[in-house]
């Protein structure tokens, strides 16, 4: 029988090819889905083939990961615990996906994932299994404790030593890293204790901190159609290569490094620093965007499904009707954010520096202190006298009991 097995060419994908063969007589089949981890991607065929896999499919999803996972959560607004833009959240389900594709390619009947037992990744990648293919079964190995006995990166390097694969790893703890096109996040090490400041030094991977960025700010345009980011500095691009664009200039401004101890599903708290420099700038341009176009009560309940919808992609459930259900809300809220925003980096900031569309509901007769004639300001007199009714029948009511 045929195992696909989640692999990213890291010590622990890799020790798990002949342990699954050992353990489960499986054939196994490696699948390393490319979301845009860049150059993670280097001799991976070798080192599969090293390990006895028997075929190493690598697939690079990254257009459709822009634009069926990452471009709905920008125009959502999906932004989990106030901070957290959702980079490891959003390509679970997408990776999830191919991997039954594969599988059903294959003749596969089981998915091996190596997500640890204490983790969100466990989860979204089991609950996009189930949701798109409930018959395979799941293979978690960090969970079966009784057949999965290595506990440290020393106990690998042995077993995979043992069987005669040779890999460049050292025994060394380092940071627990998640990278894909959108964002790279950091766990382990001195961040376990909050007390901690990040050796950011040493943690950094798409930029610099603030306080080593230029000091001269770089203005940056882009337009937008209907939600989607079309164009930046002039030139039409697919969001993919937007996003590249944007990350090396955020990340050469310090943009989009964030600090969180986040609540994880499975209960407990963790702290992780983030780097999201394009996502952050693309977020930002959307929304100042938006704010010239959408009406107040549109505005309020999206953010509203935006929150709600960062949870449900955190928890995992992509392919839920809740999922699609907000994401049809969100679409249909989207058909005039159209316009151009034009703002400046400097050191970690994003400044707004103009904004215009077609679509804007700004009104500048309306809102100057010139008179016009679409605003009588008699006319705020009775909206007020109405609009202040409950208040002043309640404070009546207060002075009569206060009297009595
Ligand atoms: N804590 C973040 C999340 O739950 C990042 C997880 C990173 N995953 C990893 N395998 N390193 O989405
Ligand atoms: C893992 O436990 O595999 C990484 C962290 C997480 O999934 O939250």
């Amino acid at each position: 029988e045929k195992v696909i097995l989640a692999y990213s060419g890291g010590l622990d994908t890799t020790a798990l090819i002949p342990w699954l063969k050992e353990t489960f007589d499986y054939e196994v089949i490696c699948c390393c889905v490319n979301c845009g981890q860049g150059a993670e991607l280097d001799g991976l065929d070798k080192r599969a083939a090293m390990s006895g896999a028997s075929k190493l499919y690598i697939e690079d999803i990254v257009d459709e990961f822009c634009d069926e996972y990452i471009v709905p959560c920008v125009q959502a607004g999906a932004v989990y615990e106030h901070k957290y833009l959702l980079g490891t959240s959003m390509a679970r389900p997408a990776i999830a996906k191919r991997l039954v594709e594969i599988a059903r390619k294959e003749g596969a009947t089981a998915i091996c994932h190596g997500a640890t037992g204490k983790g969100n990744d466990q989860i979204r990648f089991e609950l996009g299994i189930k949701a798109l293919a409930p018959d395979l079964k799941i293979i978690a190995p960090w969970r079966m404790t009784d057949v999965w006995t290595m506990q440290s990166r020393e106990d690998e390097l042995e077993f995979v030593k043992q069987h005669g694969i040779d890999l460049p790893f050292d025994a060394k703890h380092s940071y627990s890293r998640d990278r894909n096109l959108w964002h790279i996040s950091h766990e382990g090490l001195e961040l376990e204790d909050p007390a901690n400041e990040p050796n950011y030094k040493d943690l950094l991977v798409l930029g610099v901190s603030p306080e080593d960025a230029p000091d001269q700010p770089e203005y940056v345009t882009m337009t937008f159609e209907a939600g989607v980011p079309k164009t930046l500095n002039g030139k039409a691009m697919k969001v993919s290569e937007i996003i590249t664009e944007l990350n090396a200039l955020g990340g050469k401004h310090g943009i989009g490094i964030i600090d969180i101890v986040e609540n994880r599903v499975v209960g407990m708290k963790s702290r992780g620093v983030y780097e999201t420099p394009g996502g952050t700038i693309l977020m930002e341009a959307h929304d100042q965007l938006e704010e010239l176009i959408l009406d107040r009560e549109t505005m309020e309940t999206k953010k509203k499904l935006g929150s709600q919808f960062a949870q449900v992609v955190y928890e995992g459930k992509w392919f839920t009707p809740l999922r699609e259900a907000i994401q049809a809300f969100v679409e249909s809220t989207q058909k005039y954010v159209t316009g151009e925003v034009k703002f400046k980096l400097y050191k970690g900031n994003i400044i707004k520096a103009g904004t215009t569309s077609p679509y804007s509901l700004y009104n500048e007769s309306l809102a100057s202190f010139t008179t016009g004639d679409m605003y009588d300001h008699h006319d705020a007199d009775g909206f007020i006298t109405l609009f202040g009714l409950p208040l002043k029948v309640r404070a009546l009511m207060m002075q009569e009991v206060k009297n009595n």
